[in-house]
Order: C-alpha cells, then sequence, then structure tokens
C-alpha cells in the first residue's frame, strides 16, 4: 500500500509541470508564425523560469513527478488490468517518464557541458539532421501527444461523475486529438515548414557531427 501523500505529490508536481509544459509548447506554436518570434518569447519566458528559485522548483517537480509516477506505476502492476483509459494513463506516463529524464539531461547538458545556448537550434539539430531524424522526431511526437494523453484519460476517469460516460469520452477525444495536432504543428515548425534549418555549426558539434 501506498502512502496517500505520493499520489498528492504526483498531482501538485504535475500541475506546476503542466503550467510550463503548456507555455513551452505554446512557444513552440509560436515558431509557425516567425523564428524571430519564438526566439522572443522565449526569452520572454526565461526570465521567469530561469529564475533560480523556479528553475530549482521546475527540476524537482520533474524529478518527483519521475519518482510518483513510477511508484504509481509499479502500484498499477499490482492491481488487475486497468480499462482501456487506465492503460492509456499508464503508458504515456512511462513515456513521459523516459521523456523528462532524457530531454531535461539533454537541455542541462547542452548548456553546462556544450556550453549552447540551447534554443530551438538544440532541438531542430537532431530533429532536421538525418540519421538523428530517425529517432528525434518520433520523440518528440510521442512526447507532445503524451503530454494530452496523460491529461486526457485522467479527464475521462476523473470526469465521468461529472459529465457521464459518453460526455467525458468526447472531451478526452478531444483533448486526444488536441494532443497530435499540436505535435504535428510543432514538428511543422521545427522543420521550418518541411524545408529544413540551417543548423549553426555548433549545435551540430553536440551531435558529434
Ligand atoms: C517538440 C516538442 C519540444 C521541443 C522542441 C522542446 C525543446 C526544448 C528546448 C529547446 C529547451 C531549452 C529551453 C531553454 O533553454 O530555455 C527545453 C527545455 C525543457 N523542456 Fe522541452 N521541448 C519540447 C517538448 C517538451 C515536453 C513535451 C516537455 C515535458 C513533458 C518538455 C519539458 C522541458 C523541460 C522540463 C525543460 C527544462 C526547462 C529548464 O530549463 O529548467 N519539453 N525544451
Amino acid at each position: 500500500m501506498l502512502p496517500p501523500s505520493i499520489k498528492r505529490y504526483h498531482y501538485w508536481t504535475g500541475l506546476l509541470l503542466s503550467v510550463f509544459i503548456l507555455a513551452h509548447l505554446a512557444n513552440h506554436l509560436v515558431a509557425l508564425w516567425s523564428v524571430t518570434a519564438h526566439l522572443e518569447v522565449m526569452e520572454a519566458l526565461r526570465s521567469v523560469y530561469r529564475h533560480p528559485v523556479v528553475e530549482t522548483s521546475l527540476l524537482l517537480a520533474v524529478v518527483g513527478q519521475v519518482f510518483t509516477g513510477l511508484r504509481l506505476y509499479w502500484r498499477s502492476r499490482q492491481q488487475p488490468r486497468q480499462p482501456l483509459a487506465g492503460r492509456i494513463q499508464i503508458f504515456s506516463g512511462l513515456y513521459l517518464a523516459f521523456f523528462l529524464l532524457v530531454h531535461t539531461g539533454a537541455v542541462l547538458t547542452g548548456r553546462a557541458w556544450f556550453g549552447l545556448d540551447t534554443n530551438l537550434y538544440f532541438a531542430a539539430a537532431g530533429i532536421n539532421t538525418f540519421p538523428f531524424s530517425l529517432f528525434f522526431v518520433p520523440y518528440y511526437f510521442l512526447a507532445v501527444t503524451a503530454v494530452f494523453l496523460h491529461l486526457a484519460s485522467l479527464h475521462y476517469l476523473k470526469g465521468r461523475r461529472i459529465w457521464g460516460e459518453s460526455g467525458a469520452r468526447r472531451q478526452a477525444l478531444g483533448i486526444g486529438g488536441a494532443g497530435v495536432l499540436v505535435a504535428l504543428l510543432i514538428l511543422f515548425a521545427m522543420t521550418n515548414q518541411l524545408q529544413g534549418f540551417p543548423i549553426p555549426a555548433d549545435y551540430l558539434r553536440a551531435l558529434g557531427k
């Protein structure tokens, strides 16, 4: 039996991370308009999330979210087989645990080890350079989709009591569908509308090129 604080902790760190992730993904969507606008919005957001107190809280939330999520996954394995929504929640959560650790680790390594400004070009380097794109395109697509699927399944499981079975299912499908659309739009922006970005040499060096 898990202490109830694990679930509560997962909820609060998830809420904090959701605020960051929403702003983060919206910022990536701004790149659909222009890279300059995206970089300007990122600078404005950085003045908030790179404040030492905010960034430390965010990084602790990443570690806490992954740790508590894995504990919840372990508990679910000892319970009877979950319905589809429960399984979607578990598998999207497992992918997010992997992604959060690798993605945050890569950003911190890019900054501390390679001395890079981890801006759009840092992510675009992997997405636009073959054969790295074979990994990075699905890696980012699944990450954005997993965020929305994790929230959609939670919404369905909790919202059934309020909106009824079919209402909650419709809304959850809407959230999941929005996730696929947002993931495709971000990749469209990150590939310079499928035409590819010229990547500065420093960012290619981080890929070992
Ligand atoms: C296609 C989607 C995404 C791209 C291209 C992307 C790219 C980036 C980039 C370039 C940074 C560095 C930002 C900076 O230096 O200011 C960053 C930071 C970060 N991203 Fe993402 N990201 C994506 C999706 C996500 C998702 C889905 C999550 C969470 C599930 C996430 C979580 C984070 C976190 C926690 C950081 C570290 C923030 C910090 O500096 O403390 N990202 N991302």
